[in-house]
């Protein structure tokens, strides 16, 4: 008999009938297959996990690189550049005018950063567009007032050590939503190590509801 009429035979219902000798090599069919199944699983599972974020999320350079510990040594405290104004809305990120306090047209330093700060901005009177790690969607109301004046809290807490850091990490921002990683978190497990790891809803109203032993109406954070 020829191979293609051996493979056949054994494939027709004779050979079904013929159970008790197949058995064993069925057997070990069923266990290869199953560890194929379980290796092709994982392989799938790991590179989705693994890669699943790195699709999801596109990074964006920040214009220039800004160097928080050489200014906060330079100023002597973060209010100088963030504070809370007289009506207590919060100053955000400082303006190119409060930067040109110091930065004049001529360049201070000679480090690339502040080249391009120099040409691109400060000679033509352009507001820098920094991206903002912490935004929150339009339909959420936060107010620095009530966190920093009322309850007295630290910037590290929500925003971790951006304060102490000598250059400008990515944003990266969710294909889908728009969203920062800043919001939905570094971990895809959703393990916080940090208060400032993620900053979801359940993150603002956990933090409610231990200080002050209620989560919060609606009203409160969707004007
Ligand atoms: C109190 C004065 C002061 C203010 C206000 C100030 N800077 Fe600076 N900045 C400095 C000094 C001093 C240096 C170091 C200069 C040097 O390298 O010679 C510097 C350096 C820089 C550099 C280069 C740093 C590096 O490590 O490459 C950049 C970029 C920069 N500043 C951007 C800004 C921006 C943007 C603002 C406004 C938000 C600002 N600065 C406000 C004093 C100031
Ligand atoms: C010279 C002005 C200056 C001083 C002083 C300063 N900052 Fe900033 N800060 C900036 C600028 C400009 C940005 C935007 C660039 C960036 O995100 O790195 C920024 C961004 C931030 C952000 C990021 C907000 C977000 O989500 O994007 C945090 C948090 C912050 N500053 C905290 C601090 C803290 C804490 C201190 C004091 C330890 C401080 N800053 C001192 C100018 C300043
Ligand atoms: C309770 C958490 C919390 C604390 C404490 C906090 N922030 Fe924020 N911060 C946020 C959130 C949330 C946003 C985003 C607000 C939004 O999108 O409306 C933000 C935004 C910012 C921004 C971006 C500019 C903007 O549009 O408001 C800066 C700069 C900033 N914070 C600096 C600081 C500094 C400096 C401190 C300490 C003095 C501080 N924050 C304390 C939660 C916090
Ligand atoms: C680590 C703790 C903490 C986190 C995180 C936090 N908050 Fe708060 N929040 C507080 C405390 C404490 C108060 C002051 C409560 C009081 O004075 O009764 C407060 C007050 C507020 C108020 C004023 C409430 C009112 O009407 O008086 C708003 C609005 C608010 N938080 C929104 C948010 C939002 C939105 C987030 C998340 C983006 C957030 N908070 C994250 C601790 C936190
Ligand atoms: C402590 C502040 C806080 C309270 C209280 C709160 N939210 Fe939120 N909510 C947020 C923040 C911050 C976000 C954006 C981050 C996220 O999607 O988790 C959000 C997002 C949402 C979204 C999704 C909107 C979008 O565009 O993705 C809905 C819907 C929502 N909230 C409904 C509610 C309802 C209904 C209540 C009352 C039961 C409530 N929230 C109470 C802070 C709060």
């Amino acid at each position: 008999m020829s191979e293609i009429e051996d493979k056949a035979e054994s494939g027709s219902m004779d050979g079904a009938g013929d159970c008790t000798a197949n058995e064993p090599k069925d057997d070990k069919g069923l266990g290869l297959g199953v560890i194929f199944f379980m290796g092709a699983f994982l392989v799938c599972f790991l590179s989705g996990w693994l890669l699943f974020p790195k699709l999801l999320y596109s990074k964006k350079e920040q214009p220039f690189n800004f160097n928080h510990a050489l200014h906060v040594s330079e100023l002597g405290d973060c209010e100088s550049c963030h504070f809370i104004r007289e009506d207590g809305t919060f100053s955000g990120i400082p303006n190119l005018a409060s930067c040109m306090e110091c930065h004049t047209d001529e360049a201070m330093g000679e480090t690339e950063d502040e080249a391009i700060f120099a040409e691109k901005y400060v000679a033509k009177g352009k507001e820098v567009p920094w991206l903002v790690y912490a935004r929150q969607p339009d339909c959420v109301f936060f107010s620095h007032a009530a966190h920093i004046n009322g309850a007295g809290m630290d910037c590290k807490t929500c925003h971790g050590p951006i304060g102490e850091s000598t250059a400008s990490r990515p944003y990266e921002e969710n294909r889908i939503t728009g969203y920062s990683r800043d919001i939905w978190g570094k971990n895809i497990w959703g393990i916080k190590k940090h208060s400032w790891d993620r900053m979801k809803m359940d993150d603002c109203a956990a933090c409610h509801k231990e200080e002050t032993g209620h989560q919060g109406y609606c009203f409160q954070c969707h004007k």
